[in-house]
């Protein structure tokens, strides 16, 4: 499949020579200073400190002293860039930026964490924001609830890490966490699934990236095994062993969300989590807690190249509307490994590559 060449193409430039690429010139957009620039630098000692702290707190190991100054000039634009988001963030700023695991990726790397997913640059998303107009056309009668939260009705497993060893799995871990939660809806148990069975056995996909309907389409026709059947490691194994591993789930079908709709996204988050594409960027990467709020640099024509699973919704103390999102990077990003991100305002393009699976009976 050419789409999945040009992915492997594009990854392996990046796990060959990315790491000595100097980091780009940055991509940010509007609101979040630019990451380059550091008009009010910080005391190099107190970043010298920091980074000390950091690679200690992420067990960073740097082999040579070349790729050490490397990750630490890095480390410093980040550092910058959330200092200067500190410095200019305006009262209605409902989120916080914060050091992470992610601090001295550059945002070529952050870019390719995860692949591309298969969507063009030319294909503008289709919102409306009509919700009466949409209501209609979806024979929306039903009221859906105000908010909903799958985690506080048993349907989502623990917060997983794709970071250690770094994997680029997030489009097997974003699949998985939408089918533990429709398992746990229609069998009222929560089991662990295999994020690895993925990894090994879907075709063309690995951890340099995949695509959740490929996902999918393989759970589809092999069903999948359990987490503990079918254990994670992190790496691409040489072999599949689904034909020796209990099948655990399966499912009847898999659907998408009509493309950019967020009020059908919203319907169907009412009844099940989500796998979502989104595009992803140094603030996404760098986000510590609140209303996420900003958008990928390309709004509606940003590409997708993140994987994660929408576990709920709802409306802040402020009123403003938001998505629960699962990312799979360790509980230290974020609200203990989740995003609550603006809701209803076509942000990062949640509604543009939407699958959800469908199981008629057990
Ligand atoms: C760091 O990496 C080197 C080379 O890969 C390895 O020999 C060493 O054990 C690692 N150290 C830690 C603390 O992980
Ligand atoms: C930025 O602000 C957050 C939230 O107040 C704080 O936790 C963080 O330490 C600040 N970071 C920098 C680099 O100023
Ligand atoms: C902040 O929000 C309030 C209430 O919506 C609005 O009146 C005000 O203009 C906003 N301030 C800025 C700086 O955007
Ligand atoms: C909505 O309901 C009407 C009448 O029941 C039906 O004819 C139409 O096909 C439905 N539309 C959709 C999008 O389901």
């Amino acid at each position: 499949m050419a789409k999945i060449l040009v992915l492997m193409l594009l990854v392996e430039f990046f796990l060959v020579f990315g790491w000595f690429l100097s980091s780009s010139s940055s991509a940010t957009a509007s609101v979040l200073p630019n990451p380059s620039s550091s008009p009010n630098s910080i005391d190099p000692l107190i970043i010298h400190q920091e980074f000390e702290n950091f690679i200690t707190e992420y067990g960073k190991n740097y082999t040579t002293e070349e790729e050490r100054s490397k990750r630490f000039q890095i480390f410093t634009k980040t550092f910058n860039y959330i200092a200067e988001f500190n410095r200019t963030r305006g009262p209605n700023t409902t989120f916080d930026l914060g050091i992470n695991f992610f601090a001295d990726l550059d945002d070529d790397e952050l870019e390719k964490f995860c692949g591309d997913l298969p969507v063009s640059d030319s294909d503008e998303d289709y919102v409306r924001d009509d919700e009466e107009e949409e209501r209609n056309m979806y024979n929306m009668t039903d009221q859906l609830p105000a908010s909903v939260d799958w985690r506080s009705k048993g349907a989502v497993t623990s917060v997983k890490d794709q970071t250690s060893p770094a994997c680029g799995g997030c489009w097997a871990f974003g699949t998985i966490a939408a089918l533990e939660g429709l398992v746990q809806i229609r069998k009222k148990k929560l089991v662990e699934l295999s994020v690895q069975e993925l990894i090994d056995c879907v075709e063309g996909s690995s951890c340099r990236g995949g695509y959740p309907d490929d996902a999918y389409e393989y759970i589809l026709e092999n069903q999948i095994s359990s987490e503990e059947f079918y254990s994670y490691v992190g790496f691409k194994h040489t072999y599949c062993a689904n034909a020796i591993t209990k099948r655990e789930a399966k499912i009847d079908q898999y659907e998408q969300v009509p493309q950019g709709n967020e009020l059908a996204l919203k319907r169907r988050v009412a009844a099940q989590p989500v796998t979502v594409g989104i595009c992803s960027d140094k603030a996404y990467y760098t986000y510590r807690r609140g209303v996420f709020s900003h958008d990928c640099p390309g709004g509606r024509t940003a590409k997708l190249n993140h994987v994660v699973a929408v576990v709920g919704y709802g409306t802040d103390a402020h009123g403003t509307d938001f998505w629960i999102i699962k990312d799979s990077q360790g509980t230290n990003w974020g609200e203990r490994g989740f995003m609550r991100m603006k809701r209803g305002v076509g942000l990062r393009r949640i509604a543009r590559y939407a699958f959800y699976p469908v199981i008629v009976e057990f």
